[in-house]
C-alpha cells in the first residue's frame, strides 16, 4: 500500500471510531434519567416509544465493541500498512503465518510419534491403541467421506472392515493401495455383446458364479451366458471367476464383496457400461508416515479377531 492509502486508511477508520463514541456518548446525554411513562410523541401503526434511557448492558456492549476495536487494530493489522504488534509474529500477523505455525507445532509434536510407528510393522502397529486411535482420527478426516465413517462403503466404495479386498488385504498391499491409489478399469461391453449376450452373461454371473437366485420369469440363456464368461471375462476375473487382485478385478463368487449392486438390472449396468473405481493417491498428500499408520488402522479394521487373540 502506498504512503497515501496507508494514511488514508489509517486517518478514515480512526476517525470514525472516534465519531462513534461520541456518538453514543452525545446521545446519552439528552436521555431521561429512569424509567418513565412519557412517550417520544410520535407512534407508528399505533406503536409508540418511551422515552427511557437504553439498558446499561446494552450500552456497555457498544463501549465494548468500540474498545475492542481499538484493541484489534493495535495487535493485528487493520490500519494501513501498520503490522500490528501481536507478541511472538514479528513480521505482523497473518492467517497464513498463523497457519504455518500451527502446521509447524503440530509436526512437531506428532511427527515424531508417526516416525516411531513408521519404523515398526504394520501388524505391530495395528495393535498399539494409541496408533488405532490416530489412524481412527486420520480415516474420520480423510476417507470417511468416501468409505463412510465407519469405513464400511457404500455404493461405489469398498467396505474396509470385512474380508473381502479387490487389490488385496495384506498389510503392505493396503498400505499401497492408500500410498499410490488404485485405478480399477471395467470396460465397457454393451456394444461387444450386444442387449442379449449382456443379459446372458448377467445372469450367468449372479446364478452360476454368485450363487443368487433369477427373479421369477428372467428370460436368459445361462449357456450362452457361461460362454461368454469364458471368452469375455476370464482373462481379468479368473476361470473360476474369483478375481485377479493385480487388475483389482474382484471376486465374482462373493457377491458380498460386490460394491455396485448384485441386482441383475445392476449387474446389466456394470456389464453394459463398464466401471471405473478410482482411490486417490495419498502419497503426496499425507506422506508415509501417516499412511503406515492408517493402513495399520484398516488392518485392524478387518482383523478384529486376530487383535483381540493377540491381547
Ligand atoms: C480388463 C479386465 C476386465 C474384463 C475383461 C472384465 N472385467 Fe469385470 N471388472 C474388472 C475390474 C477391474 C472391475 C472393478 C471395477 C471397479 O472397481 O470400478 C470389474 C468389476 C466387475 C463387476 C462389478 C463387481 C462389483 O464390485 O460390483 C462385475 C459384475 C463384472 N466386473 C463382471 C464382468 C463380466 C461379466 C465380464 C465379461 C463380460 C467382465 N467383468 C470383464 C475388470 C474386467
Ligand atoms: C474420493 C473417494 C475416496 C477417498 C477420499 C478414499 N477412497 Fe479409498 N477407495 C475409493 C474407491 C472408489 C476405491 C475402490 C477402487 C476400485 O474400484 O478398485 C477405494 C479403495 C480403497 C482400498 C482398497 C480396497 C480393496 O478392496 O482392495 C483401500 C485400502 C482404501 N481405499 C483406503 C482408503 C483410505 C485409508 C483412505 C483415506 C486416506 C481412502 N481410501 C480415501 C475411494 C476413496
Amino acid at each position: 500500500m502506498t504512503t497515501f492509502w496507508s494514511w488514508y486508511v489509517s486517518l478514515l477508520t480512526s476517525f470514525t471510531l472516534l465519531a462513534l463514541l461520541w456518538l453514543i456518548f452525545a446521545t446519552r446525554k439528552g436521555e431521561s434519567q429512569g424509567t418513565t411513562d412519557k412517550t417520544m410523541g410520535h407512534a407508528f401503526d399505533g406503536i409508540e416509544e418511551y422515552d427511557n434511557p437504553l439498558p446499561k448492558w446494552w450500552f456497555l456492549l457498544f463501549v465494548g465493541t468500540l474498545l475492542f476495536a481499538a484493541g484489534y487494530l493495535v495487535l493485528y493489522p487493520g490500519l494501513g500498512n501498520w503490522k500490528g504488534v501481536l507478541p511472538g509474529y514479528d513480521d505482523g500477523w497473518t492467517q497464513v503465518g498463523q497457519w504455518q505455525r500451527e502446521v509447524h507445532k503440530a509436526e512437531q509434536e506428532y511427527g515424531p510419534i508417526f516416525a516411531r510407528y513408521s519404523a515398526m510393522s504394520i501388524e505391530d502397529v495395528a495393535k498399539d491403541p494409541q496408533a488405532l486411535k490416530m489412524g481412527g482420527r486420520l480415516f474420520a478426516t480423510y476417507c470417511s467421506i468416501c468409505h463412510g465413517s465407519d469405513a464400511k462403503g457404500a455404493m461405489g466404495f469398498p467396505n474396509l472392515t470385512d474380508s473381502n479386498w479387490r487389490w488385496g488385504g495384506e498389510p503392505e498391499t493396503i498400505k499401497a493401495s492408500i500410498l499410490h491409489g488404485r485405478m480399477a478399469a471395467m470396460p465397457a461391453w454393451g456394444e461387444m455383446l450386444g442387449d442379449e449376450g449382456v443379459k446372458n452373461v448377467a445372469a450367468y454371473v449372479r446364478q452360476d458364479l454368485a450363487g443368487l437366485k433369477l427373479p421369477e420369469g428372467t428370460q436368459a440363456d445361462l449357456e450362452a451366458g457361461k460362454t461368454l464368461f469364458a471368452s469375455t471375462c476370464v482373462a481379468c476375473h479368473g476361470a473360476t471367476g474369483t478375481g485377479t487382485a493385480l487388475m483389482g478385478a474382484p471376486d465374482l463368487t462373493h457377491p458380498a464383496g460386490w460394491i455396485y449392486g448384485s441386482s441383475l438390472a445392476q449387474l446389466q449396468q456394470t456389464i453394459r457400461y463398464g466401471r471405473n473405481g478410482q482411490m486417490p493417491a495419498q502419497q503426496e498428500y499425507l506422506g508415509q508416515d501417516k499412511v503406515h499408520v492408517l493402513a495399520a488402522y484398516i488392518y485392524s479394521l478387518s482383523n478384529k479377531e486376530q487383535k483381540l487373540a493377540a491381547k
